[in-house]
């Protein structure tokens, strides 16, 4: 399955005859995309030339996520994901943010039909290719500086004047929203209703559940793998965890800090297609990321937030980067006809 999953071969999609098989293709490297707890919360309607995007109104992460804005976040990662591979061979039309137009639609992203091989664009080759590769890299980083060179590439990715990017390099402020993670986390883990849920998203590493976070990803040896979801679900584990975080925060070279001027969830779709694209940008050139946005959703610790990057602009979402040599098993995705509407 996870070969199946990974290994995609583009070669295949000059062979797909109708335009609605080269969707069903591009969902492909769509689904790969991170998202909360990996709950995977979108849902697609296939027509002749678009594919709808619903949100998976089944799927609920209310204590975590009480606001909706990592739904949306997530939403947006997919949605990067489907436009750099519709683009990529050729077939990307445009996309319509379709909110409160029908139930739990979100995005309408229309295709062309282009059987020509000639009509790929490589300038979305590499970052097509990383999309299979990328996971969020729990655990320590290495020593090691990421190149200025870098970063002033990267963060010419953004074009849009409402969202905001921040790559702090300064220790003392990395360690400063390092304490501010472990803060929000141990805010967390105090509420039970929040233990409860998280403990539910956490899989033991034999699981074959395609949905949640399968222990290893959390770097969790398979015994503690079956102990730590009930151990979550009935003490609080805040302070252990809120400290391991921390560890793997500080060791990171890099904190990138997504933030924009209001809180809608159209932002929050843009600032996932934006995050999604700058973690790609940066996996691409060898450099792993791993999400953290406890410091982002809990209580006010996003007003210090503010203070650190000094800006108005709300901030949204938060990851590390840097270099690790470490290469996981990957998490699992639900099968991809089991997402799409008929
Ligand atoms: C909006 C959003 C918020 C997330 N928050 C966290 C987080 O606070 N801590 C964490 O360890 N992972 C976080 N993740 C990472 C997900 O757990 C991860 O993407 C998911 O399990 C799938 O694994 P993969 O990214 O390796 O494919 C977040 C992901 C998204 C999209």
């Amino acid at each position: 399955m996870e070969n199946y999953l990974r290994n995609i071969n583009k070669e295949l999609f000059f062979e797909l005859k109708t335009l609605e098989k080269k969707i069903k293709f591009l969902l492909r490297y769509a689904i790969l995309a991170p998202s909360t707890h990996n709950s995977q919360p979108w849902l697609f309607k296939i027509t002749s030339n678009s594919c709808k995007i619903y949100s998976n109104s089944k799927i609920s992460i209310k204590e975590a996520d009480p606001l909706g804005r990592d739904l949306y976040i997530s939403l947006g990662c997919l949605i990067e994901n489907l436009t750099i591979a519709a683009k990529y061979f050729g077939v990307y039309e445009n996309i319509i943010y379709r909110l409160n137009e029908e139930k739990n639609l979100v995005a309408e992203v229309f295709f062309k039909d282009n059987q020509k091989k000639e009509n790929i664009d490589r300038n979305f080759e590499k970052l097509l290719e990383v999309i299979p590769k990328r996971f969020n890299a729990r655990g320590l980083f290495e020593n090691k500086k990421i190149e200025e060179e870098v970063l002033k590439n990267i963060v010419l990715v953004n074009s849009d004047k409402d969202l905001r990017i921040d790559f702090i390099t300064e220790k003392e402020k990395i360690e400063k929203l390092s304490g501010l993670t472990a803060e929000g986390l141990k805010i967390a883990y105090l509420n039970s209703a929040f233990r409860k849920e998280m403990s539910g998203w956490i899989n033991n590493n034999f699981s074959s559940k395609k949905r949640g976070i399968p222990g290893y990803a959390l770097r969790m040896p398979a015994i503690l793998s079956f102990i730590i979801p009930t151990l979550i679900k009935f003490f609080n584990l805040g302070k252990m965890l809120a400290k391991l975080n921390y560890q793997s925060m500080v060791s990171a070279p890099l904190v990138c800090v997504i933030s924009a001027r209001n809180n809608s969830p159209l932002t929050w779709l843009k600032i996932g297609r934006l995050s999604e694209r700058l973690m790609l940008e940066f996996n691409l050139t060898g450099v792993k990321t791993s999400i953290f946005v406890a410091a982002v959703e809990m209580d006010d610790l996003y007003k210090k937030i503010q203070t650190i990057i000094n800006s108005e602009y709300i901030p949204q979402f938060l990851f590390v980067a840097g270099y690790m040599d470490f290469q996981p098993k990957f998490t699992p995705r639900e099968p991809l006809e089991n997402k799409i509407i008929k």
